[in-house]
């Protein structure tokens, strides 16, 4: 209970300067700060919000320009779900996205309308998906998603049979432009070897007035989290989301962090699910930004070795984040309810 309103989204404006933080973060306690990064364009009019559950530690931390990030690559990231959709719902998303989790993140989507056509990009065993038809007519949903193995878990789900399932890459989606009312993206980025790539689809494929809702990890504050981090995959910083989503096109851009209730709100640990980032297509057709040819190309053929070499040091770097959840559940437990963890 103590918890659940610790973890409280808090609503605030998104247009501060680190060094004059607005009025309602007096309330923070002394150690909460904003980091450099949060700084926006003066000259843009568009409101911005960063909604905030009370946090006890700073929103991101500065993360190094290269890193080796072993699965933020598609071929890896497939043989990674290979084994890992297995036990994908049971054993991984009980630590780090929760159905309580997905109905706040999913929240700033406004799914309002049952007749809603929606994408769930990077949609997996459906997880997501599940939430969204909670609201939305299953038969209006694709699910998308590069690996079949998950795909397939997807398709053994009762509420998910009349939704659309196909096989496809975020960064090159098969809908056409102007296509959908909602895009939905959850806990995919941090695989896509471009993600500014992916953002500009997501524009692409809604339709004018239509909102992009993606829901994905942030980097973490704690020495030993950035490191498995980085070793891992892709830990956008709040503010890198930010730039990408303003840089395909997207306006009224708005960040609301998300987290394991047993966190407390604590997010200097590292968190696999941080924030929930939506904005709105203003016009129809393509996003402005122009980009040159695809960072990856997956046909071009990779060294065994090498490739066996990274997925194994990738997918070790991934169990530090089975255990981090485990650890604060266990400090949950422990630590006297209302104080920080
Ligand atoms: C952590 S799972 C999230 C699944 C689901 N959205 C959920 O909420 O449980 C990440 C998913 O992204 C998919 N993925 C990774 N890279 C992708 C890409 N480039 N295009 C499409 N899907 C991708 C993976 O196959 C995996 O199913």
């Amino acid at each position: 209970m103590a918890s659940s309103m610790l973890f409280k989204p808090h609503y605030l404006p998104f247009t501060t300067t680190p060094s004059s933080p607005p009025k309602s973060f007096q309330s923070y306690p002394s150690h909460f700060h904003f980091t450099n990064s949060l700084k926006f364009n003066s000259n843009n009019t568009t409101k911005k919000t960063l909604i905030l559950p009370k946090c006890t530690t700073t929103s991101s931390s500065p993360r190094p320009p290269s890193q080796p990030r072993f699965i933020q690559h598609k071929k890896e990231a497939f043989w990674f779900y290979r084994f890992l959709s297995v036990v994908y719902d049971h054993v991984i998303n009980p630590g780090h996205w929760t159905e309580d989790m997905r109905t706040e993140a999913l929240e700033p989507a406004e799914l309002d309308r049952r007749d809603l056509i929606v994408v769930d990009v990077g949609g997996g065993t459906g997880f997501t998906t599940l939430g969204i038809v909670e609201s939305v007519d299953a038969k209006n949903v694709t699910i998308l998603d590069q690996s079949p193995h998950q795909l397939e878990k997807a398709r053994e789900k009762v509420e998910l049979k009349e939704c659309r399932i196909v096989e496809g890459d975020a960064e090159e989606l098969s809908f056409e432009t102007d296509y959908a009312d909602r895009y939905v993206s959850a806990g995919s980025i941090e695989y896509w070897p471009d993600p500014q790539r992916g953002i500009k689809e997501a524009y692409r494929v809604l339709k004018m007035g239509g909102k992009a809702c993606l829901i994905g990890p942030v980097y973490p504050t704690f020495w030993l989290s950035r490191f498995f981090a980085d070793m891992w995959m892709l830990f956008p910083k709040e503010e890198e989301y930010v730039e990408w989503f303003e840089k395909a096109g997207f306006k009224d851009v708005q960040i609301k962090r998300i987290g394991p209730k047993w966190y407390r709100g604590v997010r200097r640990r590292g968190l696999i699910m941080g924030c929930s980032v939506t904005g709105i297509k203003p016009t129809s057709g393509d996003s402005p930004l122009q980009l040159g040819p695809k960072v990856e190309d997956v046909a071009k053929l990779v060294n065994p070795f090498v490739f066996f070499l990274r997925f194994l040091l990738g997918a070790t770097a991934g169990v530090y984040y089975i255990l981090v959840p485990v650890y604060m559940w266990v400090k949950d437990q422990i630590v006297p309810k209302g104080e920080p963890i």
